[in-house]
């Protein structure tokens, strides 16, 4: 990203605690602190505050809370907006953009608690237009890909930058290859057209020449996680009502984090399950994947009440 001038955050990399303490005296709060390796989402933390800075930098390269994955870490400037992500079919210099979608990271409703892997997502993203994507266009992707070449490497597949729209454009958050979890749970139920097609374009067709077809509909994602989720989490819950929310119209419920037991379904994993609904409005999607959730059960469940809300809200109010 320096060396294609791709927006993003200042950032520096550690591999000794006592020079990232040292950096963090001259920085101003909140910074981010990212193990530099997999961490399933959760090694990303906001750190208000000095003191909360110190504890995480000796969690994550002392005590080694992340195994080797924090052994080297990465401080970050805080880039102040809103969440968005993207996803893109790409092959060389060329690319086809998915449909705009939002995650929401946070465990706990408000975006309070820990960051989590995701639990919920809406698309479209209502954050996201047409003059932010040729942004995006020019300033991103067009750059990251000529990068690629010129290093040397052929990417292929699938492509998905994470961004934070500022008050001075989109900043790349992340990029990931391969497609985001939660956001993939909304984006492909609009998806109309066939997804292997544009799988095999991307490989050894033109896949610039490929058009989707979107449902205008607006999808909305609830995941339902374990007790304990993004912590230590609990398994082996039974889970009730499954066919009574896949019989509600225009709902679909993902399996994660399950296991068959005989006729019973378990929970097995962190993020045990997402329900998305699809609705004419995004207040009526959200309405829709919350009736469905309120059918499923089990133990010590927690999801987020406000999955969309805020979006919701924003619409409710352009409206007035
Ligand atoms: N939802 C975030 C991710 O898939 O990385």
């Amino acid at each position: 990203m320096r060396t294609q001038k791709i927006p993003t955050a200042e950032a520096r990399t550690f591999s000794n605690s006592s020079d990232a303490l040292h950096y963090c005296e001259r920085l101003r709060f909140p910074i981010v602190i990212k193990a530099d390796g997999l961490a399933l989402g959760k090694g990303v933390v906001i750190a208000a505050d000095a003191a909360t800075a110190r504890s995480t930098i000796d969690d994550m390269m002392n005590q080694a809370r992340f195994g080797d994955a924090g052994r080297r870490i990465v401080i970050e400037e805080f880039l102040h907006g809103t969440e968005c992500s993207l996803h893109a079919l790409g092959r060389r210099k060329n690319y086809l953009l998915l449909e705009s979608s939002r995650d929401h990271k946070r465990a706990l409703d408000g975006d309070q608690g820990p960051n989590t892997g995701g639990m919920g997502a809406f698309s479209p993203a209502n954050n996201w237009n047409t003059k932010l994507q040729s942004r995006f266009d020019t300033e991103i992707m067009k750059p990251l890909l000529r990068g690629l070449i010129q290093e040397g490497v052929t990417f292929r597949g699938l492509l998905y930058p994470g961004l934070i729209i500022t008050s001075d454009g989109p900043r790349v958050l992340e990029f990931n290859c391969r497609f985001g979890d939660p956001e993939t749970q909304a984006l492909l139920p609009r998806m109309k057209s066939d997804l292997l097609p544009l799988l095999e374009a991307t490989i050894d067709g033109k896949i610039e020449r490929c058009a989707i077809e979107w449902d205008t509909r607006a999808a909305v994602t609830v995941v339902l996680a374990s007790g304990g989720y993004p912590g230590k989490y609990e398994s082996g819950k039974s889970i009730s009502g499954l066919d009574e929310a896949a019989k509600l119209e225009d709902v679909q419920i993902f399996h994660a984090g399950t296991k068959r037991d005989g006729s019973e379904v378990k929970t097995a994993g962190g993020r045990v399950l997402a329900v998305t609904a699809l609705g004419s409005t995004l207040e009526t999607a959200r309405a829709r994947a919350y009736e469905a959730v309120s059918r499923i059960h089990f133990e010590n469940c927690h999801y987020r009440r406000d999955i969309a809300l805020n979006a919701v809200t924003a619409n409710m109010t352009e409206l007035l």
